[in-house]
């Protein structure tokens, strides 16, 4: 049975004073829930700080993104080192948004996702077709290409450690979830395409998040089909009380 991973994605909001107001509000909600894994994707000002108002709960902090090296001049970029310094164990790599607007390529995203397992980190790899992609047949395709770029080159023990979000484009912020059905489909194929990949025991394994428009209401909808694992949940996160509906869903 694979641990369902419940993870928010805060996404730029929020001050620093609300976020560690939100994760204390969280922390006391949630700890009772013992069969499901809590992350909260925060900007990286604050990262700091919710790591300490987080420690000893079962609420875990995660970076929005990371750059590949471990320092060095790459001015306003943030490297893994610093991360684990500061005990953060997940970040989030390749959000659509990410791919959108910063150009991040699969090979860029590719040196993250190595450079994250190289120093512990637990990698989000978020993957996900356009609705242009989807109406003209190549979400498969899309998803394919996304997920063989984004693990290329990784080993079996490396692959086992990876978390993917699938996240439809065109479901993100715009309150058009996928169908459970039609999600479900998608997981299955990107499943086979992890199984070809790496064989079927890290197949069988891999943590296969869903994301886009996932809110209180159809979450355990969602996450009641066989292939997926959890949600990675943007708007309906930002509210301790909402995405606390939605973690209860997942344990
Ligand atoms: P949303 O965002 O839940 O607001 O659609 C999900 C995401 O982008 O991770």
């Amino acid at each position: 049975m694979r641990r369902k991973v419940v993870a928010g994605n805060w996404k730029m909001n929020k001050t620093n004073e609300e976020g560690i107001e939100t994760i204390k509000e969280l922390r006391n909600l949630v700890g009772e829930y013992k069969n499901v894994d809590i992350v909260i994707g925060a900007p990286s000002i604050m990262l700091a700080d919710l790591a300490k108002v987080s420690a000893g709960s079962n609420v875990k902090i995660a970076a929005q993104n990371m750059y590949p090296k471990d320092s060095g001049a790459f001015t306003g970029e943030i490297s893994p080192v610093m991360l684990k310094s500061i005990g953060i164990e997940y970040v989030i790599l390749g959000h659509s948004e990410r791919r959108e607007y910063f150009h991040e390529s699969d090979e860029f995203i590719n040196q993250k996702v190595k450079s994250a397992l190289a120093h512990g980190l637990t990698p989000i790899l978020c993957i996900g077709e356009k609705l242009e992609e989807r109406e003209t047949g190549k979400t498969l395709e899309v998803n394919s290409k996304q997920i063989k770029g984004g693990m290329a080159g990784l080993s079996v023990e490396e692959a086992k450690k990876v978390i993917v979000a699938y996240e439809p484009v065109w479901a993100i912020g715009t309150g058009k979830t996928a169908t459970p059905e039609m999600a479900q489909a998608t997981h299955k194929e990107i499943r086979k395409v992890i199984e070809d990949m790496f064989g079927l025991e890290v197949s069988n394994g891999t943590i296969i998040q869903y994301g886009g428009s996932m809110n209180a209401a159809n979450a355990a909808e969602l996450m009641a089909q066989p292939d997926i694992d959890g949600g990675l949940v943007g708007g309906a996160s930002l509210d301790a009380k909402v995405f606390e509906v939605i973690i209860k869903a997942g344990n």
